[in-house]
Parts: structure tokens; sequence; C-alpha cells
């Protein structure tokens, strides 16, 4: 499907309907009448088959105790044998209501207070939180930004596991908010690093599914076999950010390891007692059995939408440096040659009238960066691009 008749069938406004992105500006950002390009969700309905198979259920009326169905995961695998290509098994499989939810109960679980755990920020902001609200110790190795594009300094990763006595390694992968999609054999100096300093590892592969024209997703799961690894591997995924469900509480954790499944489910029957969400697997198990089409009409959208932004600046407004886009949808862009000072918010905010991520969400390093949801119409681009323009007229005639 082309991206205008994508855009044109799935896009709805959503102001009004208790959107977190559209109708929480006043709360989070001070002001209500901001273009809402930030937290990763997107302005588009889930595939037709997706609603079907939810409207069927709802039309049954009984939302009782339910469990997982039969078909799930013959569902998911089929899709894996038809995108990703990762083999992954029924046993390993756990539910959780979010990714982010599962990481708090994986370090819960697999750690101790006072234990340190690696990130690699710039890095999704709540990876963070995960590790400091729970006591544990931050260790960081921040990614670094080359001429060709974002890259792990391997040296400084080792090091920090050398120096340090890191229990767990959270791998972002395709990594939010810089767009790589790990080649394998990042991934898999990476893992062999983890191997040598028995770290296990999280691997977050929320955004598996969302990867741009040229470039391929590996999982961290068939590196790990590769390296004998997979008994210090968990990997946490969800239908959530490929076909727009978060609001449905239905994600993954797979645990390829008996010893690490055995740990877990000890520690689930102690803290975790209720069940699954029936409208998340029914939308899950639709969407993995019949999204094909829809995923590839949204991926032309969002590779649309990222050369839009992509041209519009680096012609009119080249002091802006845009990260190539390997996979998610969402754009980093480098603002620090562009503007006079790193005031973001007043020149984001209050002049441009944009309400996006900010870089230092990401790290305390990446001051002058902002994060763009592309997931929405171009019209959307166009305006935000339109409000860029604007400022940087502004910023001309010396404001
Ligand atoms: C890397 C990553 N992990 C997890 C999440 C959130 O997942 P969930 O809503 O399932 O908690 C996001 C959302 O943007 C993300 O980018």
């Amino acid at each position: 499907m082309e991206a205008a008749e994508f855009i044109q069938t799935y896009y709805r406004k959503r102001k009004g309907t208790d959107s977190l992105k559209w109708d929480a500006l006043e709360e989070r950002y001070g002001a209500a009448d901001l273009l809402p390009l930030w937290v990763a969700d997107m302005d588009f309905s889930v595939p037709e088959s997706v609603q079907a198979a939810l409207a069927e259920r709802i039309g049954h009326g009984v939302f009782g105790y339910s469990f997982t169905p039969k078909d799930y995961f013959s569902a998911y695998q089929g899709w894996q044998s038809r995108h990703e290509q990762t083999l992954f098994q029924a046993e390993w499989l756990h539910f959780t209501s979010g990714v982010v939810q599962g990481i708090y109960d994986l370090i819960a679980c697999f750690t101790a207070e006072g234990d340190q755990i690696l990130i690699q920020p710039p890095v999704y902001y709540p990876f963070f939180d995960v590790v400091k609200n729970q006591k544990r110790r931050l260790v960081t190795s921040e990614l670094i930004e080359t001429e060709a594009g974002y890259r792990i300094d391997f040296e400084h990763f080792e090091k920090q596991l050398k120096e340090n006595t890191i229990k767990l390694f959270i791998l972002c992968s395709p990594h939010n908010p810089v767009g790589r999609v790990w080649e394998k054999a990042e991934l898999k100096k990476l893992l062999s690093l983890c191997q040598k300093y028995d770290v296990l590892v999280i691997s977050d592969e929320i955004h598996s599914d969302l990867i741009l024209p040229g470039n391929t997703f590996c999982s961290a799961l068939t590196i790990a076999a590769e390296l004998d690894f997979l008994d210090h591997l968990i990997v946490c995924n969800a239908p959530s950010k490929t076909f727009n469900l978060a609001s449905l509480l239905n994600a993954h954790i797979w645990l390829p390891a008996e010893n690490l499944r055995k740990t877990y489910q000890a520690w689930e029957g102690l803290h975790r007692q209720t069940g699954i969400s029936v409208l998340g697997q029914i939308a899950a198990q639709a969407a993995y059995a019949t999204g094909d089409e829809w995923l590839e009409g949204l991926l032309t959208v969002v590779e649309g939408n990222y050369q839009l932004l992509k041209r519009q600046l680096t012609t009119q407004i080249p002091k802006i440096k845009i990260s190539e886009l390997q996979g998610t949808y969402l754009a980093w862009l480098d603002l620090r040659d562009w503007l006079p000072s790193l005031d973001m918010k007043f020149f984001i905010q209050d002049q441009a009238g944009l309400a996006i991520d900010y870089g230092e969400w990401f790290s305390p390093e990446s001051k002058g960066f902002i994060r763009i949801n592309l997931a929405t119409s171009a019209e959307t681009i166009e305006t935000a691009v339109n409000h860029l323009l604007t400022l940087d007229h502004k910023l001309k005639g010396g404001i």
C-alpha cells in the first residue's frame, strides 16, 4: 500500500480520546496547544482484521477470567518465520502487561539491591528508572557519535565490565532513540563480552518489526544460540509498538534457559498473581496472523515521513543534523549547531510549539537533541517542519 493510501485509511484524530500523546499535553508540558510528536505510539488505527477480532469478542460481552488462546504461539511463530525469522519456543514465553513492567520484574527477580546494571545512553529513559527506582546501581557506557552514525564504544563497554561487577546489561535492540539496527557483528562482540564477564543480558526488542529498507534485524537470541550463551539471555518484545496496541497491556518475556525459567517462575509465584489481558491477546494473535500488509504500509509511511523531514531540514536548516533512521519510527535530531543556546523548552516548545522528547531525557550528554515521532500523517510532519522553519526565521531576525 502506498503511504498516502495508508494514511488516508488508518490515520485517526485522537484528541478527546484520553490519548496520552494528544490529551495530556497540559499536564506533561504545561501547554495544551502544542503539536504532539512525543511518546512512542502511532496516530493510526490497527488493521481491520484486528478490529474485527476485538469487535467479535466484545460483542460476546463476557470478560471473565481467560487463558492464552491455543493458537497464540503458532500465530507468533508464523509471524517470525515471515519476518525476523528468529526461532522461539512456546515454553520460553511468559506474559507481562508491558515490556517496562517486565524489565522491572526481571530486575527484581534476578538482581539484588546494590547490584550494578549497565545501560547504553542515550537510551529509552525508563531504563534509568528501572535501575534507580529498585535501588540497583546504574553503570553506563555511552554510545559514540561518528561520521557514520552511532556506534558502540566496545573498549569503554569492556572497561565498565572489567572495573565494575556488572550483574545485568539491558540492551536496546533496535536502539531507541538513535534509530540503530545493530548488526550481527556488533551484537556478537557485545554478547561475547557479556559472556566473558558472566553478565546476564535482557534484550529489549520491542522495535524489532520496525525496520527500514536496507536494514536487517537480528535478535540477540540468534547470536546467543551461536555463542552457547542462551542461559544468560532474556528477550522482551511485544506486539504493542508494531501494531499500536500499548494500552491493551500484552507483552512477552522469553526465557530460553531452564535455569532462568525456574527462577522466574518461582519469583512470579510470589509476586504476580493476575492473569493475562484477553483483549490484548486476541488483538495480538489477529495482528500476527494477518497484519503483514498493514505493517508494510506503515513502514512506507515512516520511511516517507523520515525522508520528508530529512529533505526539508537538510535543504532549509542544514545546521540541524538528523541521524540515519535504520529502525523504530523515532527520528533523532541534533540541534546544537542551530540553536543559539540550549534552552530547549524556550525554542522548541514556547517558540516552535512542538511537544517532543528532549535529548537529556535519554542522556545528560544529549542536551540539544530532540526525538520526533514519525508514526503520524505526512501533513503532521510537514506542519512540524513549518514550525521549525518559522523558528529559523525568528532566529535569523535575532529573537
Ligand atoms: C525500547 C522500549 N522498550 C519498551 C517500551 C515500552 O514498552 P511497554 O509499553 O510495553 O512497557 C518502549 C516504548 O517506547 C521502548 O521504546
